[in-house]
């Protein structure tokens, strides 16, 4: 597999320049893409991918939300419920738009499926080629978006990043029952930065890497985003204490499956 990663880097920065990134919200989609690049290639390490596969994974980080920067000029949101899904997008901007001497055929296959599939709700069957490069995407995707939630938070600008959500509104009762029910929450039930926050724990339910799971423990965000919900109320408590459960035990699966 062969993927030429300076080339696809410097693709990428002369696409995304054609848009406005004085622009805040596309600024932010800028940093991400670098970010969970960065994600990305320290899970590789971790992970000790060989070096032509670890150019491709990197490289498909880059890549992941190319179709976030026309989402955002031709609908002016990001959420994919009220535009387009940015992972389709994404797959058909490479298609029209990358140069395909910067990949053999092998990587090609590879960097469009795990574009397309980033951000599914659940990563459906892929060629087992690309299968390890679409978690790979997948789990960098989500670690990043932890860490940028929790420094927004932290400095009090996350209501920038999250226009739809209600800062200070307290959890939805019909996104309680849809995580009781399905272990998952949709973001059509999601009203609140609680709610949102609630739906980023259950993403751990997805992570695919054990370091994945060490390097978001190490972060403290998952404790952080706990103690941000009400303590004193024994339906959300209770539920919450479900939920970690199951990731402990999904933690354990992946652990065991690694070995
Ligand atoms: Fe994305």
């Amino acid at each position: 597999m062969f993927a030429d990663f300076d080339g696809i880097r410097d693709w990428f920065v002369g696409y995304t320049h054609t848009f406005d990134l004085s622009v805040p919200m596309i600024q932010v989609k800028y940093r991400h893409s670098f970010d969970v690049m960065r994600v990305g290639r320290t899970l590789i390490e971790a992970l000790s991918w060989p070096p032509a596969n670890a150019a491709v994974g990197v490289a498909a980080c880059l890549l992941h939300d190319t179709g976030r920067f026309s989402q955002y000029r031709d609908f002016g949101t990001y959420y994919d419920g009220a535009s387009v899904d940015h992972g389709d997008r994404g797959y058909e901007i490479l298609r029209a738009e990358f140069p395909r001497a910067l990949v053999d055929d092998e990587a090609w296959e590879v960097l469009l499926q795990a574009v397309k599939q980033h951000n599914k709700k659940n990563l459906p069957e892929v060629d087992p080629q690309a299968a390890p490069f679409c978690r790979l995407t997948r789990d960098s995707d989500k670690l990043d978006v932890f860490k940028m939630v929790d420094r927004r938070i932290q400095e009090g600008t996350v209501a920038e990043l999250l226009p739809r959500h209600r800062i200070d509104a307290p959890l939805s009762k019909a996104l309680l029952d849809e995580i009781e029910r399905n272990r998952s929450g949709s973001y059509k039930n999601a009203a609140s930065l609680q709610d949102f926050l609630l739906i980023q724990l259950t993403w751990m339910l997805d992570l695919n890497f054990a370091p994945s799971f060490q390097m978001l423990e190490d972060s403290g965000v998952p404790a952080r985003i706990r103690s941000r919900f009400p303590q004193n109320d024994a339906g959300v408590q209770g539920l919450l204490d479900r939920l970690f459960a199951w990731i402990a035990e999904h933690r354990q699966a992946v652990a065991q499956r690694a070995v």
